[in-house]
């Protein structure tokens, strides 16, 4: 298996290219629309043929990369279940396998920084954990139907109950931090850490966040797969 973390600075999102090397098929995780060339790029130089977009969920902060990848390469567009993206070649809900030739991909529905938000274990080791749990964070939960409690069930429940060495790959880090485990962010992530859900409620309700930049044209972009005016 092939497993890449890609990075784009602007917005701190990453990326995450995954294929099976004996049949070249590949998924990219999360695309960033101004990374499309450099995922272009690296697909072609490994000799690997994108099957798969997927989405952790509807992003406010870029805009996805999979409506131009999918026009490109005739990849499919995959979401979770219950997103509000039309536009959609496929819906992933709670427990469903993608099978990438040998890789399966889980998707485990985490919702609570969005209402349809889904992580994916990849492999049974590594688990993608979107914006719901960042190493030594977890995303906000002010807009796009996030609610802190259904966040905290997620992560206790959902994240928190796989194995302690299963790999945490976060969509986002704002601090240098590339990976974590289970087992570490059961013990030093700070959000959880001590805190029940009601703690855990207030303090996300005190944390007081400026709107990301783009959020005005990343939502109803992402809600069309990423498609955007004439200047892409
Ligand atoms: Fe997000």
């Amino acid at each position: 298996m092939l497993f890449r973390q890609l990075f784009d600075p602007e917005t701190s999102t990453y990326t995450y290219l995954i294929a099976d090397t004996s049949d070249k098929e590949a998924i990219l995780i999360d695309p960033v629309l101004e990374q499309v060339e450099r995922d272009l790029k690296l697909l072609n130089e490994l000799g690997l043929n994108l099957r798969y977009c997927l989405e952790t969920h509807i992003h406010a902060d870029h805009i996805t990369g999979t409506g131009k990848l999918r026009e490109i390469t005739g990849c499919q567009g995959i979401v979770p279940q219950n997103a509000q993206a039309a536009c959609a070649d496929r819906f992933l809900k709670d427990g469903e396998v993608l099978q990438l030739g040998e890789i399966p991909i889980e998707a485990i529905a985490t919702p609570g920084h969005t209402d349809s938000h889904m992580a994916y274990l990849v492999n049974g080791k590594q688990i993608l954990t979107g914006d719901s749990l960042l190493i030594r964070g977890c995303g906000r939960t002010d807009f796009q139907g996030g609610d802190a409690g259904i966040l905290y069930d997620s992560v206790t429940q959902r994240l928190f109950t796989l194995t302690d060495d299963t790999l945490v790959y976060p969509a986002h880090d704002y601090r240098g931090q590339t990976v974590s485990t289970i087992k570490e962010e059961k013990q030093f992530n700070p959000r959880f850490t001590g805190s029940d859900r009601s703690s855990f409620i207030q303090l996300m309700a005190s944390l007081d966040l400026a709107n990301p930049k783009k959020i005005a044209e990343a939502v109803p972009a992402n809600q069309q797969c990423g498609k955007v005016s004439a200047t892409i």
